[in-house]
């Protein structure tokens, strides 16, 4: 893909699980990129990660070996802030902790040009509060990832009661050109999407904690049962537990609904180490910190079944003719064809 010189320079700064995946979606379409973080080793970090997921996409035949060159070559990985003096758009993806994120932007504000648009990755805390750390608010928006952000091909653009249209407008476009789908909404806690989807990771982990069911079993019952791509338990971790501890805590100071309150576990778990996928280890035990593997640990269901005898089953009765049992029947009927052919 060519390189988009008209647009400038797009900085994205806090080289976490979402900055890392802005960076390397924004550089694999076009732009050129500062990705910034002020640790040494989280900014080498950044560019393992970003050259293992393109490496993968050329083993997977979805990028050539110069695309994956070109894309690299596109991204300065820099520990310096004053690398994005001339970026036309910063995304400030930083942890979630609202005096960080308006140091962050304050730090910046009047050494960029006018034009800049100022953009959050805040999951859930006041785009508002955010934008009076510079000068001009109006120029502020909330442009919210999802995780992994180079595979989740939405957006929330969250505008504030003074952010310009024309900024709005900008972004959409943006976001656009970044593959992204996009909706805009007000600057409510937890905007559209986590304010939907908290309230049941949060109940998920309640019930982990209850010792309701495994994890296993409650991720199956959502995977399986409801069909969605991962269940809960593994989506926390994906998430990551502090974020998610984090994104909560702040919509239940906001909103004070129960539904938001944190999980105890979640605080436990996250002041014992235990963040999820990127640390190795949370609700399920991964091959090595930020590997999707899930390896076996202590936690397995156990399921001995040496001991029970089972008996066959020749026939099944089943009761009842609505839309469940219609498609039991179906099941059975199936399982009875491929054992025993029609008849
Ligand atoms: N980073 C980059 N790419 C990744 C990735 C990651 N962490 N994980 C998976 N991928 C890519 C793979 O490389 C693969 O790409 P190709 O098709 O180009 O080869 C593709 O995604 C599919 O991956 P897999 O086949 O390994 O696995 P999958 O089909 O099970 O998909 C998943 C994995 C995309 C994570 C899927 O399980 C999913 O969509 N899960 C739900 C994620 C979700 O709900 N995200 C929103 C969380 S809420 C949020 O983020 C908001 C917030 O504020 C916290």
């Amino acid at each position: 893909m060519e390189a988009r010189d008209s647009v400038g320079t797009i900085a994205v700064i806090g080289l976490g699980t979402m900055g890392t995946g802005i960076a390397e979606v924004v550089a694999r379409h076009g732009f050129a990129v500062r990705a910034i973080d002020i640790d040494d080793a989280t900014v080498s970090d950044a560019r393992q990660r970003i050259e293992a997921s393109t490496d993968r996409a050329v083993a997977r035949d979805k990028l050539t070996v110069s695309e994956r060159s070109e894309i690299l070559d596109r991204i300065l990985f820099t520990t310096n802030l004053q690398e994005c003096l001339t970026s036309d758009i910063v995304i400030e993806a930083v942890p979630e902790n609202l005096e960080l994120k308006r140091q962050v932007l304050g730090q910046l504000d009047g050494l960029l040009p006018d034009r800049v648009i100022w953009c959050t990755n805040t999951s859930s805390l006041s785009v508002t509060e955010i934008s009076t750390a510079v000068s001009q608010p109006s120029r502020v928006v909330g442009l919210h990832f999802f995780n992994p952000a180079p595979v989740q091909d939405f957006v929330e653009i969250v505008r504030t009661v003074v952010t310009d249209d024309e900024v709005v407008e900008q972004i959409r476009v943006f976001a656009e050109q970044i593959g992204k789908q996009a909706v805009i909404c007000e600057d409510k806690a937890g905007f559209i999407a986590n304010s939907l989807l908290f309230g049941y990771l949060n109940h998920a982990a309640s019930m982990f904690e209850q010792k309701y069911a495994s994890r296993e079993d409650i991720d199956a019952a959502m995977r399986l049962g409801c069909g969605l791509p991962m269940g809960p338990l593994a989506l926390l971790d994906l998430i990551g537990l502090d974020t998610s501890y984090q994104i909560l805590d702040t919509m239940y100071r906001q909103g004070r609904d129960r539904l938001h309150a944190p999980s105890p576990i979640l605080k436990h778990m996250v002041t014992a180490g235990l963040k999820g996928r990127k640390s190795g280890r949370g609700f399920y035990t991964y091959a090595e910190p930020g590997s999707p593997e899930i390896v076996a640990d202590d936690h397995v269901a156990k399921r001995d079944a040496s001991d029970v005898s089972v008996r066959g089953v020749n026939a099944v009765g089943v009761v009842g003719s609505g839309t469940m049992a219609t498609g039991i029947i179906e099941v059975f009927a199936k399982v009875h064809h491929r054992n025993h052919g029609f008849g």
